[in-house]
């Protein structure tokens, strides 16, 4: 975990296979010890700020509550208290949290900023999501994932609806990176785009992911997993009528799990869900689904990152 310290996770894109399966391994640790009710005061005498420029109940809670129990200060601080590039640079703002500060959590739309605010800060910056990536939620839904389908052996992910979004493309990298084979199912209009496409499809070749670009529900044969988001991201609420046209065919219900062909098939979505949209309420409800645990996983992966970097 040395080579762990100082740095700072805006996307998988910047870590190994090996680094990701330790940051998935010291979340196993972490939950066991919090089931465990073990006490631990880990980052006592640290201080992480916490930057939201867009609303959150799972990230800044799961920020937050890991980050006090084990000693910690944390700070919430939204674009309303704080100078976030008006008024003020992005880069002093930085370099004035640095000096104040051990760590930095953002979430806001441009990526760039996470990326000035790892620059100047000179502390590890955490992406808590940005219009690009949001690489603390894929962690989660690896960690549960492995906890349906054990850590070896292949599994199969299939994505559905809005593949441009943060979420699809933070699955993408780690899928890509961790050799689960990944299947994105969406309209033509909202796949992934070409150039992390092909960034994803040139490291599958190490680790023997499959990724598969689909209008095809069919495609869901044989999947361990459906994962679903909404049809409209934050920022984006002026295409709600034309997303929803474009992928009410494409919501996940009880038929669509059915079309697997396998009774163990898990549902994963990130949160928050519209329920009736993207997902049914008696999916997201019911036996299959563990949206609710992928929630839980948010706070031990966020804890295993901050204890690997910090
Ligand atoms: N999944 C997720 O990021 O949830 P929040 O928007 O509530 O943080």
């Amino acid at each position: 975990m040395e080579q762990m310290k100082g740095r700072s996770l805006l996307t998988w894109l910047d870590f190994n296979a090996n680094e990701i399966r330790s940051f998935l391994e010291l979340a196993k640790t972490v939950k066991a010890q919090s089931r465990r009710g073990e006490l631990t005061q880990r980052f006592t005498g640290k201080t992480i700020a916490l930057l939201f420029e867009k609303r959150s109940t799972r990230t800044r809670c799961a920020f937050e509550t890991a980050f006090g129990e084990e000693g910690g200060h944390p700070v919430f601080l939204s674009n309303q208290d704080i100078q976030l590039g008006a008024k003020e640079s992005l880069e002093d703002t930085a370099r004035v949290l640095g000096r104040m500060f051990s760590a930095i959590q953002f979430r806001g739309f441009k990526h760039s900023a996470a990326e000035t605010l790892a620059r100047y800060s000179g502390v590890p910056v955490y992406n808590g999501l940005t219009d690009d990536f949001h690489p603390t939620q894929a962690l989660a839904d690896l960690m549960t994932l492995e906890e349906s389908f054990g850590d070896r052996g292949k599994k199969k992910l299939c994505y559905i609806g809005d593949g441009r979004n943060n979420v699809a493309r933070s699955l993408l990298v780690i899928c890509a990176k961790m050799g689960v084979d990944c299947t994105v199912i969406a309209p033509e209009s909202l796949t992934p785009d070409r150039a992390l496409v092909e960034k994803c499809t040139a490291l599958s070749v190490a680790s023997g992911a499959k990724l598969r670009f689909t209008n095809n529900l069919d495609e869901v044969e044989g999947a361990d997993a459906l994962y679903t988001d909404v049809w409209t991201s934050m920022g984006e609420e002026a295409k709600k009528d034309e997303r929803e046209k474009l992928l009410r065919p494409y919501q996940v219900n009880q038929a669509l799990m059915d079309k697997t062909g396998r009774k163990d098939t898990i549902f994963l979505h990130c949160l928050p869900a519209v329920k009736g949209e993207e997902v049914t309420a008696d999916v997201i409800d019911g036996p299959q689904s563990r949206a609710w645990d992928q929630a839980e996983n948010r706070k031990h992966t966020i804890k295993a990152i901050m204890l690997a970097t910090l």
